[in-house]
């Protein structure tokens, strides 16, 4: 294992008491998915997945070819193919005749709602692929969105798709410094946003962020932005750049309700998605069209085992990030479901919020994070047990390894000891989900994502890439091209074969450490790289030093992510001050101001997701001979262990220094 080795449970941990829940006969007998899938699957993975993409999508033009591999490690997937992700997403339902079927409960977090059908979908895409078309957005013209979860957010993303014109939704909570990068990197030419949104009770601003990150900055080129489209959601006043800004019902009002949808290459991208690697710099993660569709209706379809004509789906995530994109957007409109989309959190104006809505719309397929799960548990069953949860058949989780405790209360409070449990693992660099166990199917087992889905193929492996026996641990590795694979990295094709390809032959590296147990079914456990994972959130330790070393006071940082009852990880970080800083922070007042300084500088930086929760000014930071930070024994001082082996340190008495340093109380912070 690297320096930076996991720090999760171990297996014997994670076993200590499992059983697992076999399928009721009931549901299993009407479930989309049954177990000859993995035999068709096996007998011919191109042959099933060609199947796939001709049963799941509507082509313009028929593809011939399934895979391409000869351009390894970039796949071509059905690359003859034509066809159009939104027209996928919405016109061939309205065709079919559905059109009057809803496609999204909208719930704003004040209590206003709307309900948008697959018609009226149709005709607000349409406009708005007009209205884009008329600001001089082409095909291949890239298109930052940010937004908060809006009905408006799924129709812009659905109008880039239309005419070909790959988005970049960039989420609500980055940072003015952040959304500025993405957009230069991508060379976007075209923003659009909201005056702002409602979070917790209060509405809070977007518009300033962009006109921050497209506005002139020294030092920097000009931004590629021409036009900010502008989405009224709060009445906020808003600042306005005249011959720059529209506003969005402006833009829509004069436009067409017809619009015909380009037909696209199935390898034309769909969208860049950046993410947090190990480096400090974000990664534009590239999905392309055709095979990105096809696994996203594939594995909506039969891991949720949807019935289009009867269940309401409901996925909790934003559409700033992949499961956004997959499970709120291209995966549930392609099949045709009902969803819901809320704009809030979940404890506004009261801690049962989520479970009123399940209720109100009998919401029958529930998709979550294990932190939101685990934070529900906190606030107590007697909370959720006052709604009328008898709709929910299916449940899903998602974004990190759910521990069995609160799977157990999962299935138990929410599912009503009946509803299966989906644990699905993925990425945002694989599109959809690669390991879940399939519902009707397979027996369940609390805290495992278990088996790789048809059509799939994943291996834990050793350091020297031997597959490990079952009972044995090591890395999770994709050993097979899948269809909605990244096709790399936006503008750096080297990074994707070095990040991704080299650390094993031949082999997809995930960058997550997982282990086999006897039955062979997959546990995940966490990552392996210095990327953190925070409520499901990916953040990167290289990327938070960054920032906090961009502050005057800081000489040197190093952070780690610590195991955290209810994010999973909190970030916590070491800093070491300049010289007359050192001093300012040697009383608790002085240190406290320090710690609140840089708290805000990282939220300026990045965003408010990547503050740490904790700061710990320190003499010293633990490093071996060749000078690499050793987070493992900062990352045992940040969970309060005894620290581990320090016998590779460049000088062994550093860890005396920190923790007797430490001896003295420091400031934290619960956001
Ligand atoms: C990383 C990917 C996939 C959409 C949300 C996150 C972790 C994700 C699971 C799971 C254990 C999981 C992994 C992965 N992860 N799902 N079911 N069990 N770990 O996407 O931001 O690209 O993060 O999230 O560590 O590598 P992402």
């Amino acid at each position: 294992m690297p320096e930076n080795e996991t720090t999760a449970p171990s297996l014997e941990n994670l076993l200590h008491e499992t059983r697992a829940f076999p399928p009721s006969p009931a549901f299993a007998a009407q479930a989309n998915a049954q177990a000859s899938l993995y035999e068709e699957a096996k007998a011919d993975r191109l042959g099933f997945w060609a199947d796939q993409a001709r049963e799941l999508v509507t082509w313009s033009t028929p593809f011939t070819q399934t895979l391409d591999w000869s351009g390894a490690p970039v796949a071509k997937w059905f690359a003859d193919g034509k066809l159009n992700a939104a027209y996928n997403a919405v016109d061939r339902h309205v065709e079919a005749g559905l059109g009057d079927r809803v496609a999204i409960h909208f719930e704003g977090e004040p209590g206003d709602t709307r309900t948008v059908t697959y018609a009226d979908l149709q005709r607000e895409v349409s406009r708005a692929a007009n209205a884009l078309t008329a600001l001089g957005v082409t095909q291949g013209d890239r298109v930052v969105i940010y937004l908060p979860m809006l009905v408006e957010s799924v129709v812009a993303m659905l109008a880039c798709a239309r005419i070909g014109a790959p988005h970049s939704v960039v989420f609500g909570g980055f940072s003015a410094d952040a959304l500025r990068s993405r957009i230069a990197d991508a060379e976007a030419k075209l923003v659009i946003t909201a005056d702002g949104g409602y979070r917790r009770g209060a509405p809070s601003a977007l518009k300033p962020a962009v006109d921050e990150a497209v506005g002139p900055k020294d030092g920097e080129p000009a931004s590629t932005v021409e036009h900010v489209l502008v989405v009224r959601r709060t009445g906020q006043d808003v600042a306005w750049t005249e011959g720059r800004d529209v506003w969005w019902h402006d833009a829509l009002e004069h436009a067409d309700t017809f619009h015909e949808p380009v037909a696209v290459d199935a390898e034309h991208p769909l969208f860049i998605l950046y993410t947090s690697g190990t480096t400090g710099k974000p990664k534009g993660i590239l999905h392309t069209t055709g095979g990105y569709l096809t696994q996203a209706a594939y594995t909506h379809k039969n891991v949720f085992d949807l019935k289009a004509e009867s269940d309401v789906y409901w996925c909790t995530a934003d559409i700033g990030w992949v499961t956004g994109h997959t499970y709120v957007v291209y995966g549930p409109l392609a099949n045709g479901a009902t969803q819901v989309i809320y704009e809030g959190t979940p404890d506004t104006p009261h801690r049962g919020r989520w479970w009123e809505l399940v209720e109100k719309y009998q919401v029958s397929i529930l998709y979550t994070a294990p932190t939101a799960i685990r934070t529900c548990m906190k606030w107590g069953e007697d909370i959720p047990a006052g709604f009328d949860l008898s709709s929910l058949r299916v449940l899903g989780s998602v974004g990190e390894p759910i521990n069995p405790e609160a799977w157990m209360w999962y299935r138990r409070v929410i599912g009503g000891d009946t509803a299966p449990i989906v644990d699905t693992w993925w990425q945002t660099e694989t599109g959809g989900i690669m390991i879940s166990p399939l519902p009707g199917v397979t027996a369940t087992k609390p805290g495992s994502a278990q088996v790789a889905l048809p059509g799939i193929v994943a291996d834990v492996v050793d350091d020297e890439a031997h597959s490990v026996p079952d009972g044995g641990g090591g890395y999770l590795v994709l050993s097979e091209p899948w269809p909605s694979m990244l096709r790399g990295i936006w503008g750096d094709l080297q990074r994707f074969k070095d990040t991704y390809w080299s650390r094993f032959e031949g082999l997809y590296f995930a960058g997550d450490g997982a282990k086999k147990d006897e039955d062979g079914d997959i546990w995940l456990l966490g990552r392996v790289d210095d990327v953190m994972n925070v409520s499901g959130h990916r953040l990167s330790t290289t990327e938070i030093e960054s920032a906090l070393v961009s502050h005057d006071v800081v000489a040197e940082a190093a952070v780690v992510g610590a195991n955290d009852e209810t994010t999973g990880q909190a970030v916590v970080a070491f800093v070491i001050l300049r010289g007359e800083h050192a001093d300012r922070a040697s009383t608790p007042e002085g240190a406290e101001e320090v710690q609140a300084e840089l708290r805000n500088h990282v939220a300026k930086e990045i965003g408010p997701i990547a503050k740490p929760r904790r700061i710990l000014v320190v003499p010293e930071l633990p490093k071996t001979r060749s000078g690499k930070i050793m987070r493992r024994l900062l990352r045992d001082v940040a969970e309060n262990r005894t620290v581990g082996d320090a016998t590779t340190l460049a000088d062994s008495s550093v860890m005396d220094l920190i923790s007797a340093g430490l001896a003295k109380p420091s400031a934290s912070s619960e956001d």
